[in-house]
Order: C-alpha cells, then structure tokens, then sequence
C-alpha cells in the first residue's frame, strides 16, 4: 500500500538454524510501532532485515520488504538506506569514528545528497537545531568523545534523518541513557514523529517507552511475532502469557518506583 514500508513472512537463518520466522511488520507515516519482546528474541536482526543489513553468517530464506506496495529486491534495498529509511542504533559512542569530528560525520552523510562543504556545513546546523542544540556551531566542530552519550545518541538521529527519510529504525535508543536523558531522546521522537510525520519502528524492552510513544506493539519472542495489537488493546488486555509477563514486571518497576526514590 502506498506510504507504506511493510515486512512480510520473514524468516532468517544462520548455520541451519532459524532465527527469526514468519515476521510480519507494517510501518505507517506518523505512528510509531513498537518491536518488544526479551533480549535474543530476534529484535535486532528484524530491524536490520529491514534495511538488507543482517550480518554476516546470518541469511534471509523467507520474506518480503514492501514499499510503496512494490517489493524491494537487494539493490532496492541498498537504495532505501538512509534515503527512505534512517535508522538509529543502541550505542551511540560505538556508532561514531572517534578520530572524525561531528561535522565530517554530516558531511560525508550529506555527501550522498549532492551536499558540499559550505551547504552541508548549514544543513548539519539545522538538522542539529532540530534535535535541539541550543549552539550547533559548538558542536559540528567536536570529536565524539567531547560529547556526552546523550548528546551523542541525538547527533545520531540528527545524522539518520540528514537524507530526509520518510521511517526511522530505533533500535534501543535510550537503553544507554541514563533516565533523564532516555526522557528527552523520547521526546525528541516523539516530536520528530508528529513534525516530520515520520514512520517510526522502535525496538525497546521498556513498557514505559512503549505507552509514552506507541500507536501499536507487536511482541516478539523466540523469532516470531506472538502478539500485534493497538498500545490501549495490550495494555487492557493482553491475550499471550509472554505479553502479560512483560506486563507484570513493567507494573512490578514502577510500583517499585516510589520507594527507590524514597530510599
Ligand atoms: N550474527 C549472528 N550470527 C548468528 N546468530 C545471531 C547473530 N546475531 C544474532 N544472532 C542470534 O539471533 C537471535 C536474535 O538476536 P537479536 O535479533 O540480536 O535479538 P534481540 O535484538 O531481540 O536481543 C539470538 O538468538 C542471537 O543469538
Ligand atoms: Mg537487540
């Protein structure tokens, strides 16, 4: 369907054994789709099957990624990245060449849209405006490590939407923060989502992240997507035991909340 970037009967294996199996995905522009589920249940390389990025080892035997309502084939796929769809990942410290300032950073992204010196030097200062630096100008000129992680993680999503993508792939993007700061990544995404009208795919362990921003939620677990329904829905009344004990610990976190604070 048009504006639309679809995933349909994934299935991935590495060394004969299947990892991910029969996922099926639907990004809409302006709502954000969460991706849950527990550490190893196929998260990651979903989001990166996504874009044609799975690592090395690890094959697609099954599915279709849908856009537009056309299926995309590898170079479709290579053509979408960072054009059509940008994607932010976990570790923002890892993501970066630590002996290349911020501004390099955006102009070698910026290079991919015809962007040169002098307008891609503008350009960074207001994409980095957008993510809410109050002094860009202080900013292009630093390597990574004069940035903290939370500045870092909003330059990375900076930097993933340079080439105006219409979906934004985050995967964990706050789990490295500390509270705060996850508040204020949230936030940015939140308002990049309504701004931008992007379609935003959010991979999080975090129920709290998940009612703040989600339209929908789809549970992973062992590979396979076991619950897809709209936030409200999963939260009232969740239908798979797994959703439900992601339910009770998240309940668990903030009735424990309180008192920590307290302490
Ligand atoms: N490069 C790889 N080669 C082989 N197996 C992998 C590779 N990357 C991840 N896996 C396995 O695939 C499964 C899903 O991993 P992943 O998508 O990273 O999970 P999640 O992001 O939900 O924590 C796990 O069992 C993991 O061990
Ligand atoms: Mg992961």
């Amino acid at each position: 369907m048009t504006g639309r970037l679809e995933l349909v009967g994934l299935r991935l294996e590495a060394a004969g054994r299947v990892l991910v199996d029969d996922v099926a995905l639907c990004l809409q522009p302006g709502k954000v789709l969460a991706l849950v589920g527990a550490s190893g249940s196929g998260k990651s390389l979903t989001t990166l099957a996504l874009l044609g990025l799975l690592p090395p080892g690890v094959q697609r035997t099954g599915g279709r990624i849908i856009l537009d309502g056309i299926e995309q084939d590898t170079a479709g796929l290579a053509a979408l990245r960072g054009r059509t769809v940008g994607l932010v990942q976990q570790s923002p410290r890892s993501s970066f060449n630590p002996v290349v300032t911020i501004e390099r950073h955006f102009r070698e992204t910026l290079a991919l849209a015809g962007l040169r010196r002098g307008a891609a030097r503008t350009r960074a200062l207001e994409l980095l405006a957008e993510v809410g630096f109050d002094h860009p100008a202080e900013i292009v000129g630093r390597y990574p490590f004069q940035l903290s992680g939370g500045m870092l993680q909003r330059v990375m999503i900076a930097l993933a939407l340079a080439l105006d993508p219409r979906f934004l792939l985050a995967d964990e993007p706050t789990t490295d923060l500390d509270t705060v700061l996850q508040a204020q990544v949230l936030d940015l995404l939140g308002r990049l989502r309504a701004r931008r009208g992007l379609g935003v795919l959010l991979v999080t362990h975090d129920l709290s992240v998940v009612a703040r921003l989600a339209d929908h939620v789809a549970v992973m677990a062992g590979g396979r997507i076991v619950e897809q329904a709209a936030v409200g829905e999963l939260f009232q009344r969740p239908r798979q035991p797994v959703t439900r004990a992601l339910l009770e610990a998240h309940l668990a976190l903030c009735q424990g909340e309180p008192s920590e604070l307290a302490a």
